[in-house]
């Protein structure tokens, strides 16, 4: 026998006993955003490498070494497997004209691939629930989105999700801050590990977010951005903070949080954990309001965050909270001379009348199906021999109490019982 194929190193299966709370985490994440007035956009899984380098950034990690890039084997053309959702989703919104009529609160969700190193919490296929509002200057959209992901948090039964947000002010104010930076760098360069002094002078603002404990102190030194901010960014944020306050929604500014995505502006926030080791961040975002002119759209001020599913399916997994499979209605068993044509008929009756209905396959005695029957979590068991045949009804074992069997006829078995049991199918 030849050796089994397995999955790709950082590429997960979710196997159907973990379904249910991924199930949970989409139908929650559905219901939030309804509420929010987001509609949902789906976008393609390859792009033109081009869309990702142009806004995400050349001297970024992920362009520099994490994107699935390939050459089309017709065309010659440069594709990748999307990293991230912004760049699609903005590039849609352009190449549709969506933002003609005004505004579009957007989402969409979706695998994302980045080639990094995996551990727990950080995969090369993973998943996003993005949230684009394109189009809005002001800053109720920036803080509706820390507002809207804070309710979520409760909607989850999470309570330990800490806010820590930035800004990151005008681009002016950005290459003023980048310079003073570079000097305070330069004066300590004899200091910096290798991948900062490549930094130092492509993206020194990247500098901040090194991982490396020798360089903190140099980083918890550095001149801030939030000391340097244009005036317009510093009422801009300003405002923001009133309008969370105004909510309740705790936060914690951390003047060195810098993304490491190149296309943000002004706010920026992370909502972080200590619960998931070094992989705590669970759903980071911000204002972009350049990106669009970089796609090649008319400018059109923009703001977003996306969060990693994994991390916080890992999060509702492990809070405690017992979330279930739905289990079948019925599980039908059948044995004997002409008793085909009664189960399957009696199977999509009682489909028809909504109920969540197993057919016994790969036949058996009655004794090795109630077996099945009773590990598939049904609530009853429908039983079919020759002598349902003979008189045109089901026998009924409920297998989840202690009850007798009973004799009724399809319809009254639904009647009586489904609508009771499947909460009102
Ligand atoms: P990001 O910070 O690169 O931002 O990713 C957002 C979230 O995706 C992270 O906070 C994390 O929870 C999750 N994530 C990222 N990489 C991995 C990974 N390798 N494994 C598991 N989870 C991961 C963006 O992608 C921006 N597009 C967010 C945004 C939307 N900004 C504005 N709009």
């Amino acid at each position: 026998m030849s050796e089994t194929i397995q999955a790709i190193r950082g590429m997960n299966d979710v196997l159907p006993d973990e379904a249910p709370v991924w199930e949970f985490f989409e139908d929650t994440v559905r219901a939030w955003l309804q509420r929010y007035g987001y509609r949902q956009i789906r976008l393609p899984i390859v792009e033109k490498t081009e869309l990702f380098v142009r806004s995400i950034g050349e001297v970024t990690d992920i362009v520099e070494k994490e994107m699935y890039t390939f050459t089309d084997r017709l065309n010659g053309e440069s594709l990748t497997l999307r990293p991230e959702g912004t760049a699609a989703c903005v590039r849609a919104a352009l190449q549709h004209n969506l933002l003609y009529g005004g505004g579009q609160r957007l989402w969409y969700a979706g695998p994302m691939f980045r080639h990094e190193r995996p551990q727990k919490g950080r995969y090369r296929q993973f998943h996003q629930v993005g949230v684009e509002a394109l189009g809005y200057a002001g800053p109720d959209v920036d803080a509706e989105h820390m507002i809207m992901t804070a309710r979520l948090w409760r909607d989850l039964g999470l309570d330990d999700v800490v806010l820590e947000l930035n800004s990151l002010g005008s681009a002016e104010a950005r290459t003023r801050y980048r310079a003073r930076l570079v000097q305070y760098f330069e004066r300590h360069a004899a200091d910096l590990d290798e991948d900062s002094k490549r930094r130092m002078t492509t993206n020194p603002l990247r500098v901040l977010d090194s991982k490396n404990p020798a360089m903190q102190p140099i980083v918890e030194a550095a001149p801030q951005l939030l000391d340097d901010l244009d005036t317009e960014s510093a009422t801009h944020f300003d405002d923001v903070r009133r309008l969370l306050g105004h909510a309740g929604v705790p936060y914690r500014i951390n003047p060195r949080l810098v993304r490491g995505l190149d296309y943000y502006n002004r706010t920026v926030f992370e909502w972080v954990t200590t619960r998931l080791g070094a992989q705590g961040t669970v759903c980071a975002g911000g204002r972009y309001d350049g990106l669009v002119t970089q796609i090649g759209g008319k400018a059109a001020p923009a703001c977003g965050f996306a969060m990693g599913v994994e991390r916080l399916i890992a999060l509702v997994a492990d809070s405690g909270r017992r979330i279930d499979a739905v289990p079948p209605d019925v599980y039908v068993v059948w044995s004997g001379n002409g008793t085909e044509a009664h189960a399957w008929k009696t199977a999509e009756a009682l489909r028809d009348r909504g109920g969540r209905v197993v057919l016994h396959a790969g036949g058996g005695s009655f004794k090795s199906q109630m077996k099945r029957a009773d590990a598939s979590g049904a609530v009853y068991a429908v039983v079919i021999g020759e002598d349902e045949v003979a008189s045109g009804d089901i026998s009924i074992k409920p297998l989840r109490e202690e009850a007798s069997q009973q004799r009724l006829g399809v319809e009254a078995f639904a009647d009586r019982y489904l609508k009771k049991n499947s909460g009102g199918i």
